[in-house]
Parts: structure tokens; C-alpha cells; sequence
């Protein structure tokens, strides 16, 4: 095998979350759930809802500037915005044109990703890529969602709605100096035959006469509709696969992992993935205990938490997993 050299890493992380805590008990309240139910079967106990003063790009912006600043790094030398999400401000323009006004970045490149849960890998292995082409040199690669708006707080929604939570996270992309550290191999897959089974209907521009009719919240295609056990299984099957992938071509095997950071959809479809590959559970990051499930964003707050409690340091070789709708699925390996 030849030998692999990265060409960028991850310079520096952040995160925000917004302050307002939902618990599973605050749920209750509004339709018919219950704490046992929800830990039972996400290990889910609270999440965070955003406000007016929060939209995605405004969060997006805080977790930018957290992840410069530890990245040592200027606003000013940031030269590319790379953003997922599934709950953009607008439907257009992207978020990350907003972000790059909230920093003052005029001109510089940006743009989204629609990827789902595994937006901020497919983000990361594209900044990679322009760093190798000379496209970018320092850029931010973030995952931004707010859910709270978007799901049904009615019995008929408790399925998908106890799962999300809100909040934002960025990477800081730039060029290694020793390309035996940093970004080492990504591989990205996508199955489009699963779209239905993880999706949101409406608003939709593939509906005539009009993409937003009222029936949509009559019927409740509005809100985002999931058949939770195709996905589960899904997931669990195509995890341990790109893994899999991502090891044979960095010549790694799983006892060369330190640390296993995957997508936090639910804690056990996390816990049944490591169980099929016989890797220590306690090398796997969960968060979404606190968080829920925050898709794009997901990966890079686990990845934050995960280096700020020193589980991540200097000489970890780190595994990024992540699936979703699409279905989406893809795994990087870290080098740090
Ligand atoms: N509270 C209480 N009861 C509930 C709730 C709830 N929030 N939601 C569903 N139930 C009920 C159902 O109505 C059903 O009742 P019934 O037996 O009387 O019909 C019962 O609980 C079991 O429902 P299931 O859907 O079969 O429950 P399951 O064990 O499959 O768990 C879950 C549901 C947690 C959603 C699971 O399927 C799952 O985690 N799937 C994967 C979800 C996921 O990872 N999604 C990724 C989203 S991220 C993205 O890409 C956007």
C-alpha cells in the first residue's frame, strides 16, 4: 500500500448549543411520551431549543468563532465556508452566505451541503479536497440545525420528535505541516431508494400547482415522517461497512482506533454498531444524552466535547462515522 500523506486537518473545533433545555419530562407535557420510554430507546434525556435570537446561521457563526479562536487563527484568515444542514434559514440563498456576512467575509467561497446527518462529513471530505486544490486554504466546515420549529408536537409526531435538538458546530479546515498527521481517508455513499423512509414532503418544488399547499398541515406532511426501524437497521448495517472501508484503505485495523466518533441518531444504534464490530464500547462518544439528535451538527459537538476532556489528544487516531437520510452514510479517519 503506498504510503498515505494528508494534506489538511482539523485545526481547531467549536460548538454552541442554545441555552433552553427541553427535558423528556417537558415532552410529557405536550403529547404522550414518557422519560423511561425515550431513555429506553434513544438513551436521549435532553435536548435544547433554540429561539428568534438563534437561527441556524446566528449559531453557526458562535461555534465559527469558538473554532477560530482555538484554531489560533483571525477571522480574516479564513478563506471558505462549507456548511450542512436540513434546516437552512431560507431556502435560498444557503446559510453560509450568512455566515460569511455575519464574519465579514465578502467574497470568499461558501456554500451548503444537503446531506442530512452526514452533511458535516460530506463538508469535510470537500474541504479537504480544496485543500489539495489550492481552492482554500483555512476553512470553516460547519453543521447547523434548528428542529424545534419544524417537527409535531402531537402524539402523531412523538416518533421523530423526542429524537431532534438544536445546534450548531464547526471544524477548522486547513494545511497540515507533517502530512502524517490529519485528514488520512474519507469514503462517502448514498442510496436514494431509502429517501422516503427519512424524509420531510413539504414544501416541496417536486409538488404542482404549488409547493406549499395548506394541506400539508392537514395531512401532516409538514413535519418530518421516518419509519424508524428501516433506518435503524440500516444504519446499523452500513456503519460498520464504511468503517470497515475506511480502514482497508488506510491500512488501520480497529485496535489502531482511539477513539470512535459517530453520529449521535441513538445511543443504540451507537452501542449495537461497536457490539458488531467488537470495539470497547468505552472508546465510543456519546453526547446525545444531552443533546438529542442535532444531524449536521452532531459529529462536530461529540468531536469538540470529546478533545476538551482530553479523550482526544495529540497522537489519537480517530474514526468519524455518520448516517441519515438519503439515505447518507460516510466515515473519515483522523489522524491527530
Ligand atoms: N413515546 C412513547 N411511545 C412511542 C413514542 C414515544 N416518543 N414513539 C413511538 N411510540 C410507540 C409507538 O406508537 C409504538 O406503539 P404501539 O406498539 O402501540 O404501536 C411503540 O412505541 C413502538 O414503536 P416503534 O416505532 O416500533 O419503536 P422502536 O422500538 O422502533 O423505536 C425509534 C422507535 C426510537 C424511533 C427507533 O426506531 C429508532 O431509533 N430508529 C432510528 C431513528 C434514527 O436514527 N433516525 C435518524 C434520524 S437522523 C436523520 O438522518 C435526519
Amino acid at each position: 500500500m503506498t504510503e498515505l500523506r494528508a494534506a489538511s486537518h482539523i485545526l481547531g473545533t467549536g460548538f454552541y448549543v442554545p441555552p433552553k433545555v427541553v427535558t423528556n419530562d417537558d415532552l410529557a407535557k405536550m403529547f404522550d411520551t414518557n422519560d423511561e420510554w425515550i431513555q429506553q430507546r434513544t438513551g436521549i434525556k435532553e435536548r435544547r431549543y433554540s429561539d428568534a435570537s438563534d437561527p441556524p446561521a446566528t449559531m453557526a457563526t458562535k461555534a465559527a468563532r469558538m473554532a477560530i479562536a482555538d484554531a489560533g487563527l483571525q477571522v480574516e484568515d479564513i478563506d471558505g465556508i462549507i456548511l450542512g444542514t436540513l434546516s437552512p434559514d431560507y431556502t435560498f440563498p444557503g446559510s453560509a452566505v450568512i455566515v460569511q456576512r455575519n464574519l465579514g467575509l465578502e467574497g470568499i467561497a461558501s456554500m451548503d451541503v444537503r446531506n442530512q446527518c452526514t452533511g458535516l462529513l460530506y463538508s469535510l471530505a470537500t474541504a479537504d479536497a480544496w485543500v489539495r486544490m489550492g481552492l482554500a486554504k483555512n476553512i470553516l466546515v460547519i453543521g447547523t440545525e434548528v428542529h424545534s420549529t419544524g417537527i409535531d408536537f402531537s402524539d402523531a409526531g412523538r416518533d421523530v420528535t423526542v429524537l431532534f435538538g438544536d445546534g450548531a458546530s464547526c471544524l477548522v479546515v486547513g494545511p497540515t505541516p507533517d502530512p502524517s498527521k490529519g485528514l488520512m481517508s474519507h469514503k462517502l455513499h448514498a442510496d436514494g431508494r431509502g429517501m422516503e423512509a427519512l424524509w420531510l414532503p413539504y414544501p416541496s418544488s417536486a409538488h404542482f400547482p404549488h409547493r406549499a399547499p395548506l394541506s400539508m398541515y392537514e395531512d401532516k406532511s409538514v413535519y418530518p415522517q421516518m419509519e424508524g426501524r428501516k433506518v435503524f437497521k440500516f444504519a446499523c448495517k452500513k456503519l460498520p461497512e464504511v468503517i470497515g472501508e475506511v480502514l482497508q484503505a488506510t491500512g488501520k485495523t480497529l485496535d489502531d482506533i482511539d477513539v470512535l466518533v459517530p453520529h449521535q441518531a441513538n445511543m443504540r444504534i451507537n452501542e449495537m454498531v461497536a457490539k458488531m464490530l467488537k470495539f470497547p464500547p468505552e472508546k465510543v462518544v456519546h453526547n446525545i444524552q444531552k443533546y438529542g439528535n442535532t444531524t449536521a451538527a452532531s459529529v462536530g459537538i461529540a468531536l469538540h466535547e470529546a478533545r476538551m476532556d482530553g479523550r482526544i489528544e495529540e497522537g489519537s487516531t480517530v474514526m468519524l462515522a455518520a448516517f441519515g437520510s438519503g439515505f447518507t452514510w460516510a466515515a473519515s479517519l483522523v489522524q491527530f
